[in-house]
């Protein structure tokens, strides 16, 4: 069984291999960006060369991403420990292309390292496209001999992906694991969508316009492609489990928390040590980058996510309130 550690690295020789840069994390806290409160997705770092601002001297890169999903346009907090799937803090493995190469060539990357290097069976995965994409339907039918049905086209924002209030953005093909018909839920777009049996795993994003603060969608000057996949969800496919929270990383801390307080992982509190095992995660990784808790603005969500995790006496709980 492969570990969180064993995918990641997959993933990054995958795209290594195929003419990516291999870039570090950025930090979660922006840098020289007010319109974000945290990095929410691999593309933050890379903002500026999707809209032509930057250039490096790579243009196909590669990344696993910190990110937390704890506050502004993206925010998960109040679902973490309920769900299978929800976390505050997240790692994000994606791979881009600033100008290079665009939906032909993304679809089939991203396929190959499912069905091959993954080895996922599939009969199993099914996709969404932006109801007006013919082309990028066109793609995954001739790539990955989809039939219709299996691809399934979204009207909605679900498949047209934007970073926040303003910045790069764009349609997007999302890319389904199907658990089988013993798990509850629809297809994506269906009436019963939000069950747990069709899982999203991936999302390719094709840049190509920027949300403008009066409202407006300028087209960008190149075609540019942003990927995200969690990692704590595809650990979980390729380990054979259904919940985030069972694979090997996030069950070390689960039985740690378990341990500390001589209590069942998987008792009455069970849902207390998820919470904490995500909690610490994300804690740990924002005062690393220099958060720290405080009354206003990240510090403030820092410290909502830390009384979230700790147990308290009551009176000190209502004097740091
Ligand atoms: N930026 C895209 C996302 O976060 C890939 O889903």
């Amino acid at each position: 069984m492969p570990s969180l550690n064993d995918i990641r690295s997959t993933f990054l020789d995958y795209f290594r291999r195929n003419g990516h840069q291999v870039v570090d994390s950025s930090p979660l806290v922006p840098r020289n960006d007010p319109t974000l409160m945290f990095t929410n997705s691999g593309m933050v770092q890379f903002k500026n060369l999707f809209t032509g601002v930057e250039r490096r001297d790579y243009v196909r890169a590669t990344t696993a991403q910190k990110c937390v999903r704890a506050g502004g346009k993206h925010n998960d907090l109040d679902n973490v420990g309920y769900t299978a799937r929800h976390h505050t803090f997240f790692e994000m493995l994606g791979n881009f292309s600033f100008g290079d190469y665009f939906k032909s060539d993304a679809i089939p990357f991203a396929w190959e390292l499912l069905t091959k290097d993954f080895a996922i069976p599939k009969d199993k995965l099914l996709v969404t496209v932006y109801h007006t994409d013919d082309e990028a339907a066109g793609i995954w039918k001739k790539v990955a001999g989809l039939p219709d049905e299996r691809i399934i086209r979204i009207p909605t924002d679900d498949n047209f992906w934007r970073m926040g209030p303003t910045g790069p953005c764009g349609p997007c093909t999302e890319i389904f694991f199907d658990h089988g018909d013993h798990i509850w839920g629809g297809p994506p777009g269906s009436k019963d969508e939000d069950g747990d049996r069709f899982i999203e795993i991936w999302n390719l994003v094709f840049m190509q316009n920027e949300q403008m603060p009066d409202g407006s969608l300028r087209v960008l000057d190149m075609q540019s492609i942003d990927t995200g996949m969690g990692l704590e969800r595809i650990g979980a496919l390729l380990q054979g489990k259904h919940d985030n929270y069972d694979t090997d990383l996030m069950r070390s801390l689960i039985e740690a928390s378990a341990n500390a307080t001589s209590t069942d992982p998987d008792g009455p509190g069970k849902v207390h040590h998820r919470v904490i095992a995500d909690h610490l995660r994300s804690t740990s990784f924002l005062i690393a980058d220099g958060v720290m808790p405080s009354n206003e603005g990240r510090g403030y969500v820092l410290r909502r996510i830390m009384r979230r995790a700790m147990p308290m006496p009551t009176s000190w709980a209502r004097r740091t309130r």
